[in-house]
């Protein structure tokens, strides 16, 4: 694809506000490749200033590092001298000129020396608001950022003005990224790589989708083969256990009990693990409409994907069988795409509100009461309305659409909506559709 850059306009306008209020502090978050570095480079066009990806060796090498990097902007800075401090380098920067640095992959610093946190206190709290300088600290450890940069009790705690945690990209921006597929296969692929930048621009629109997880994740020596594993031992300290809970709720494990159950941990524990996992934006939770037992899901698409497809054909991939592992991974594609469009129609719920296919909701959840299960409701108590949602990976015929949709009529009445709303509206999301007016495909919505 061409180097196109697409959305973050939200971002990009917080850096802005941050830069007009100077002196300013900006912490920039999120998975990894998810686009950090870029959104920073992009803000850069505009305003002139300091970048320095940080590197894990130690302090004073990395004080070096921010040295050069000055010198690339401002000629001669910092020849003959060696700092032992961030604090008084960054000083003598605003003391050059400098009105934006930018420390990329902060945590990598602060990993091996962190002290550098109690010296940036220091010239934050002390030497910045006297300045008019823009810092901006950015790292792809979320555990880290939130707990150690963010976090209660750390050292630059409630001294923050702005933080950007950077999301992955939504499904309708997957054209820029795959011109060359249709609706549904774009769909497809988002439910396997997800909005990652990095993942969407090594997908090659020329091949199938089958190809390239063939090609990216399968094969020996591919991009992202290791790509799972390498996020959850550089985010957590036990990464065992968390792939452990991930394989757990792939396996159709949901709720905390049956969770803790199958990757064999206490309750208690679980319970911990799945937050840390929640904010990290792996896992979510999902409360269901009615009622107050929640059902977890694996949020990441990718994880998604490798705990509920790649890890199956582990053994067949290591012995480098790759007909057969494709084999098993093309027959549990369309099951596995089945549950992930779920996802990603609830992802898609602002563009179909938008588009006039659902009503405007107060409350949006799953229904499973009674052994029924609704797929999406919502709900407005204000205007009495409700609308429950059927999501069908498949291509629906005439007389299929006719039968979901009595189908949904009689859950409705079963389950009380009819007697609750003063008006029950019924859609299905579908793959593919032979029309009908209460269908909407990807194809419809333009993706
Ligand atoms: N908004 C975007 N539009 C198009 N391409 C993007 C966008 N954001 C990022 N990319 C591309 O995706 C790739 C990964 O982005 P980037 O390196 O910025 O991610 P990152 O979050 O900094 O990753 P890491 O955690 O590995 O540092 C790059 O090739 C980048 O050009
Ligand atoms: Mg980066």
């Amino acid at each position: 694809m061409s180097d196109v850059f697409v959305d973050r306009e939200g971002e990009l306008g917080i850096l802005a506000e941050a830069w007009s209020a100077r002196p300013s502090l900006v912490v920039v978050y999120g998975r990894r490749r998810v686009g950090k570095t870029r959104l920073l480079k992009e803000f850069m066009r505009g305003v002139n200033g300091v970048y320095y990806l940080s590197r894990l060796t130690d302090h004073s090498d990395n004080l070096r590092g921010l040295v050069a990097a000055v010198g690339r902007v401002v000629k001669g800075f910092g020849v003959g001298k060696e700092y032992v401090s961030i604090d008084a380098l960054l000083r003598d920067v605003w003391g050059s000129g400098v009105e934006l640095v930018v420390i990329d992959e902060f945590t990598y610093w602060v990993r091996v020396a962190p002290r550098v946190m109690s010296e940036l206190q220091l010239f934050v709290d002390e030497f910045l608001p006297r300045t008019r300088m823009m810092l901006v600290l950015c790292g792809s450890l979320i555990g880290v950022m939130e707990r150690d940069v963010l976090g209660g009790g750390a050292p630059l705690y409630g001294r923050r003005s702005f933080s950007i945690k950077v999301e992955p990209l939504k499904p309708w921006v997957l054209r820029e990224f795959l011109p060359k597929y249709g609706p549904v296969e774009r769909v497809a692929t988002y439910a396997v790589f997800g909005g990652v930048p990095h993942y969407l621009r090594l997908v090659d629109d020329s091949v199938d989708l089958v190809e390239n997880i063939e090609r990216l994740i399968v094969r020996k020596g591919s991009p992202l083969k290791d790509e799972v594993e390498f996020m959850l031992r550089e985010e957590f300290r036990n990464p065992s256990v968390y792939g452990r809970i991930l394989r757990a709720i792939a396996s159709g494990a949901t709720t905390l009990g049956k969770i803790a159950e199958v990757a064999g941990i206490p309750r208690t524990h679980a319970i911990a693990y799945l937050d840390n996992l929640r904010r990290v934006g792996m896992v979510d939770r999902r409360n269901p409409l009615w009622g107050r037992k929640g059902t977890y899901v694996i949020r990441d698409y990718f994880m998604n994907f490798h705990y509920s497809v790649i890890e199956r054909v582990r053994n067949l991939t290591e012995l480098e069988m790759y007909e057969d592992a494709m084999r098993e991974v093309r027959n549990a594609l369309p099951n596995y795409l089945g549950r992930a469009f779920e996802e990603v129609v609830r992802d898609l719920l602002p563009i179909l509100r938008r588009r006039g296919y659902v009503i405007p909701f107060t409350k949006v959840g799953k229904v499973l009461k009674k052994g029924v299960e609704v797929d999406l409701a919502l709900v407005n108590e204000g205007t009495g309305e409700a609308q429950l949602i059927e999501v069908k990976w498949s291509k629906l015929k005439q007389q299929d659409i006719t039968r979901c949709l009595r189908d949904l009529e009689r859950k409705a009445e079963y389950l009380g909506f009819t007697k609750r709303f003063k008006c029950v509206k019924y859609l299905i999301v579908a793959r593919e559709s032979e029309g009908d007016e209460a269908v909407v495909t990807p194809t419809d919505l333009g993706l």
